[in-house]
């Protein structure tokens, strides 16, 4: 059940600035994949399916957990190549066979503990095709980070915010961090974000 209207929630949303931050979120993917559009994507806890919106793809898999996100983004996504599927990830990608050019995990590695963590970007790494990325970005904690957005990670629904370097040592050799980027300026409240964008490492 909807908490508060769908129009209210879009106007808090463009408050605090976050559909020019899943733009440049794209325009990350892009360059990523050197300028081409991505052919198959797999979008792993994509929540309502908003970057099944904005992202060029031929097919795209949006995996999530909550079943209300699944029948929010069937019911909002009317691209004939995109699917939804509500299911835990670990349990997607052990039958999945890919492949895929781009793996988003926005908002995905946090709520994930370690060994899940590494088994899912281990599992992106072999459904990826050559030149393919995984791409994700999480909450991030930081040595000397400003105290709200200190408290803002640690209130995050996810149980596994993380430093950058405990975000790093997820990433397993067959893939290697081409970009691992902070921001604290993605969104106009106070948030630390850490974007990594990672290629097969052969
Ligand atoms: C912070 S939200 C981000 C949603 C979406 N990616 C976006 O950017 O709008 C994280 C999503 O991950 C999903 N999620 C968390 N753990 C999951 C798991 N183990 N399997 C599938 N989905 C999961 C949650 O249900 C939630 O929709």
């Amino acid at each position: 059940m909807r908490m508060i209207p769908a129009w209210l929630e879009g106007w808090l949303l463009r408050l605090i600035g976050v559909p020019a931050a899943q733009s440049r979120l794209v325009d990350v993917c892009r360059t990523a994949l050197e300028g081409r559009a991505p052919v198959s994507v797999l979008d792993l806890g994509c929540g309502s399916g908003v970057y099944a919106g904005l992202l060029p793809f031929e097919r795209y898999t949006g995996v999530d957990r909550s079943r209300q996100c699944i029948e929010s983004a069937r019911s909002h996504c009317r691209h004939s190549g995109a699917s939804f599927q509500c299911a835990d990830v670990s349990a997607f990608l052990a039958d999945d066979k890919g492949p895929y050019d781009l793996v988003l995990m926005v908002g995905l590695l946090h709520h994930l503990d370690d060994s899940t963590g590494r088994a899912v970007l281990e599992a992106s790494a072999r459904l990826l095709t050559q030149g393919g990325v995984a791409v994700s970005v999480d909450p991030v904690l930081l040595p000397r980070q400003r105290p709200m957005a200190r408290l803002m990670a640690l209130l995050d629904r996810g149980n596994h915010v993380r430093t950058r370097e405990g975000y790093g040592a997820l990433v397993p050799d067959a893939l290697r961090i081409h970009e691992q980027r902070v921001s604290g300026s993605e969104l106009r409240v106070p948030q630390d974000l850490l974007l990594m964008v990672m290629r097969r490492a052969w």
